[in-house]
């Protein structure tokens, strides 16, 4: 789901509720703030600097706070993806065993095209992310929430395949 012009709250009735039951299990508010962002990003597919602002006064926190822990991590978006967000480890002892071929099959067999653009289709978004964590079954890729290793260019259109 995409933004317009207005902006949609989320913290209101069963997600207000839900905020605050995962309040109840941090000692502050400032602790919440990433599970708040997911909820936001559930809620819209991304998050803009309008929820940011709303985060920001439910936790009590400022705009700026918020925006720079957005900013921080990749998982969070700051405008709209793909239904399925494709990362691909290009950290160099993934880069030495051919992660870049892997990014090069993607971008073209889901129509991206360019790192960051979505598929005209709007089901892709490719992006390049540092070190997954499996630097011994290189190439790993992330589609949304699937950890996927072992990826070759080979592989790709297989993979593109199941997620379309
Ligand atoms: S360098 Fe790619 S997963 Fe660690």
């Amino acid at each position: 789901m995409t933004q317009t012009t207005e902006y949609t709250a989320v913290f209101t009735g069963t997600t207000r509720k839900r905020l605050d039951e995962i309040l109840t299990r941090y000692p502050t508010k400032r602790a919440a703030l990433l599970a708040a962002l997911w909820m936001v990003q559930e809620a819209h597919g991304w998050i803009s600097d309008a929820a940011m602002a709303e985060t920001a006064e439910v936790l009590d926190l400022t705009p700026s706070y918020v925006k720079g822990v957005v900013t921080f991590y990749t998982m969070y978006h700051q405008h709209p993806v793909g239904e399925t967000f494709v990362q691909v480890c290009t950290t160099t002892p993934c880069d030495l065993c051919g992660a870049e071929g892997v990014v090069q099959a993607l971008l073209e067999h889901t129509g991206c095209g360019e790192l960051g653009a979505t598929s005209p289709d709007g089901k892709f978004t490719v992006i390049e992310v540092e070190c997954l964590g499996a630097c011994g079954f290189a190439t790993p890729v992330m589609m949304n929430e699937d950890f996927i290793e072992d990826v070759t260019p080979d592989k790709v259109p297989d993979l593109v395949k199941k997620y379309s």
